[in-house]
């Protein structure tokens, strides 16, 4: 059932862009914000499965999902028909208004699927930026305390409070401030660049006597965490790292917030990446991969937390919109019977194969990590841990002039991630792998 009529094969028609792009790019010069950039230089016509399409007629290879969100495939049969079926119903009510059935289906699922058996209710947003702000309001209002702790590297949005959250000054901070108060930064566990052998005990050790002498644990409201960074370059904590933070802030009265904006819904193996370690966050916010594409947001947590917080206090006019929660639904269904853990479990087992043989060719790959369908490699000068960010932007520019679409990532902008749509077919995968390559190759000559 994964997509699509458009023909799941690499194909180029033009050098990228195009001559349509080209014009598309003209018009785009006059109207559109410079402040606002994008990846590839082409505009999309259609996009299904594995592939998109350009308004060229070019066929690219999809490693990046629209940043983790098209898990489920592009245009997602099941998805067209329910959102289609949804827009021809209703679009819009505003659920503070007047409520409807999908809203309440969507956060029964969000209840069942999220980690940990406890009692949970749900409030619905529209981004990723959106959730985790109300995850702190939920945290600080059910607390009474008004500090947060995030870690290094961490990415968490571009509003105001997210940005206070985010580490990277550039490109999402740098101007912007002043930023919301009372954020506190410590380490994380970064196994490529942590000392040699640190376990992830010993990170959180690290983590935990930062926070307690920044701040005091009694003021903390919130620890805020990525169970797998994103932005940051894809860094897999080290085993215990996550459980350790877990135990201090349960001893603590501490609302642990797992951020799963990019690592939720299948897209790591698992339902959620907090579920590898058996961590039990207190508040999960989600987003991208709910939906298939359609903005969807929200924040599960302990029910006596999500309930502290008065009525009206939490929402917004289109938070959990119809059409998205339908959208939502569609995904998840699809989710559970094309068993996208299943694959993203052998998206993972393939591409880390092919990866490695890779790194036997270009020493300047210092890392290959990454979970299910979460892949990354981070580039660096050989024998050094010293990020190669300029290597980086090559690959990745003669991946797209060859039709395929990989994104960059990382504090040091030195990090090619992968985040295909879980039913990419292998041929495909592989074919993407390929170009990779011999980018990869080329480029370190
Ligand atoms: C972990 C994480 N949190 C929050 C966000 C922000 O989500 P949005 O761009 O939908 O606001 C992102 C987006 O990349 C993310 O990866």
């Amino acid at each position: 059932m994964s997509d699509t009529s458009l023909p799941q094969r690499r194909e180029l028609r033009t050098p990228l862009p195009g001559p349509k792009s080209q014009e598309l790019a003209a018009r785009r010069s006059a109207v559109v914000s410079t402040g606002v950039s994008s990846t590839l230089p082409v505009y999309v016509a259609r996009a299904g499965g594995g592939v998109v399409q350009d308004v060229d007629g070019n066929t690219l290879i999809d490693l990046g999902s629209g940043i983790a969100v098209t898990t489920v495939g592009n245009s997602a049969p099941r998805v067209v028909e329910a959102v289609t079926d949804q827009v021809a119903d209703f679009t819009h009510t505003c659920f503070m208004i007047a409520p409807y059935e999908e809203y309440v289906a969507v956060c029964e699922a969000l209840v069942e699927l999220t980690p940990g058996d406890h009692a949970k209710k749900v409030a619905l947003f529209n981004s990723g930026a959106e959730a985790v702000e109300n995850a702190v309001k939920v945290a600080r209002y059910a607390t009474g305390r008004t500090a947060v702790v995030a870690v290094d590297h961490a990415y968490h949005g571009r509003t105001n409070l997210t940005m206070a959250l985010t580490a990277k000054a550039m490109p999402y901070k740098r101007g912007f401030g002043p930023f919301a108060s009372d954020i506190y930064r410590v380490p994380t566990s970064y196994p490529f660049r942590d000392p040699e052998g640190m376990t992830g005990e010993q990170a959180a050790a690290r983590a935990i006597g930062m926070a307690e002498k920044q701040v005091g644990a009694d003021q903390i409201a919130a620890l805020v965490i990525e169970p797998i960074q994103g932005e940051g370059g894809f860094v897999v904590p080290a085993p215990g790292f996550l459980p350790a933070l877990q135990r201090w802030c349960n001893e603590n009265g501490i609302v642990l917030v797992a951020d799963e904006v990019q690592t939720g819904f299948a897209r790591t193996g698992a339902w959620f990446a907090s579920d590898h370690e058996g961590v039990v966050p207190d508040l999960v916010t989600v987003a991208k991969g709910i939906a298939g594409g359609l903005p969807l947001s929200g924040v599960v947590g302990r029910a006596e937390m999500m309930d502290a917080v008065h009525g009206g206090g939490l929402g917004g006019t289109y938070g959990g919109n119809p059409v998205a929660c339908a959208a939502a639904l569609a995904s998840i269904e699809t989710m559970r019977s094309e068993d996208l853990l299943g694959a993203a479990q052998r998206i993972e087992a393939l591409a880390k194969d092919r990866l490695q043989v890779i790194a036997d060719k270009v020493p300047a790959i210092g890392d290959i990590r990454g979970r299910g369908g979460m892949l990354a490699v981070e580039l660096v000068r050989p024998g050094t841990t010293e990020p190669d960010a300029e290597l980086t932007a090559k690959v990745a520019r003669a991946c797209h002039e060859q039709g395929v679409l990989v994104l960059t990532c990382g504090t040091y902008g030195n990090v090619i991630r992968l985040l295909p749509p879980l039913v990419i077919s292998e041929e495909l995968l592989l074919e993407g792998l390929q170009v990779l390559e011999d980018a990869m190759v080329a480029a370190s000559a």
